[in-house]
């Protein structure tokens, strides 16, 4: 048996990566969104707000169940924010401080949970992180955006880091993590982007002409290409990977 745990399944990447998890046989997929919009009888949703860090700490014990045997257990942080374009001195605070839980402590405490839950369960583990470009350089009008990416790539690092540690100490098992950045993939984010007022945010046009010469990604593509990652993990030693190298 194989279990997915996957964030931000109602549309776009993450929707795309629980399909195609579906696709595979003796697979459970368990999503979460505020939405719900996938219907499948190995698919569970559940419907949560990320912002609220409350909630999500009240709740996340319930979300990866005690498990006798599997063959594989992959958690995918997946769920993320744009959050506002704007640059820092104009930006308001609460939209500010969504952003963080929703990119950054959310996963972290969803990923916390999950390797306490898994840790001695022997079946190969994995988590990837979703992960950006602007998370390796700075893109005006994203402040938010680019720090909680980069946030997110040393979170995953210092995770492998301990986790090749307790590997080196002789544990019978261990979780393979990846922080992974998905290219630039035709969804909602991408609308968003395109909608944003130039004088926050200078790199529009790029963005514009993507979608003007039909560059963008296509999510189900890109959702493949997670799963090379993740049928090939063992192959892959460096944390942080890019879908553009596979
Ligand atoms: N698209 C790109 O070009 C691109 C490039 C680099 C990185 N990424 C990253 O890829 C990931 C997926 O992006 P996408 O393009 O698929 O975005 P999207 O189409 O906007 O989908 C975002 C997903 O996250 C969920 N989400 C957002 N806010 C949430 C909240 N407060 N609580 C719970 N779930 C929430 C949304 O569900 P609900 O609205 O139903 O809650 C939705 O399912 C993100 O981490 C993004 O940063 C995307």
């Amino acid at each position: 048996m194989q279990y997915f745990f996957i964030t931000g399944t109602s549309r776009g990447i993450g929707k795309a990566l629980a399909e195609r998890a579906l696709r595979e046989e003796n697979t459970t997929v368990v999503g979460f969104s505020r939405q719900a919009t996938l219907q499948h009888e190995r698919y569970r949703h559940i419907k949560i707000d990320f912002s609220d860090i409350e909630q999500l700490k009240e709740n996340v014990t319930h979300f990866f169940p005690a498990l006798s045997q599997a063959d594989r257990i992959v958690l995918i942080n997946n769920a993320g924010t744009l959050g506002e374009v704007n640059y820092i001195g104009r930006l308001e605070a609460t939209q500010l401080q969504a952003l963080f839980h929703i990119n950054v402590i959310a996963p972290a405490i969803l990923m916390n949970s999950f390797m306490k839950a898994y840790q001695n369960i022997e079946a190969e583990k994995i988590i990837i992180n979703v992960s950006s470009g602007a998370g390796k350089y700075p893109v005006d009008g994203w402040s938010g955006y680019c720090a909680s990416k980069a946030a997110l790539d040393m979170w995953s690092e210092v995770a492998a880091l301990e986790q090749n540690k307790l590997k080196e100490e002789g544990a019978a098992t261990s979780f393979k993590i990846f922080a992974l950045a998905p290219g630039v993939v035709d969804t909602a984010m991408q609308e968003t982007i395109r909608q944003v007022d130039q004088r926050n945010f200078s790199t529009l046009n790029k963005f514009l002409a993507l979608k003007r010469n039909h560059q963008l990604d296509d999510a189900a593509q890109t959702a493949e290409k997670f799963f090379y990652l993740i049928h090939h993990a063992e192959k892959w030693k460096e944390v942080l990977q890019d879908v553009r190298r596979f």
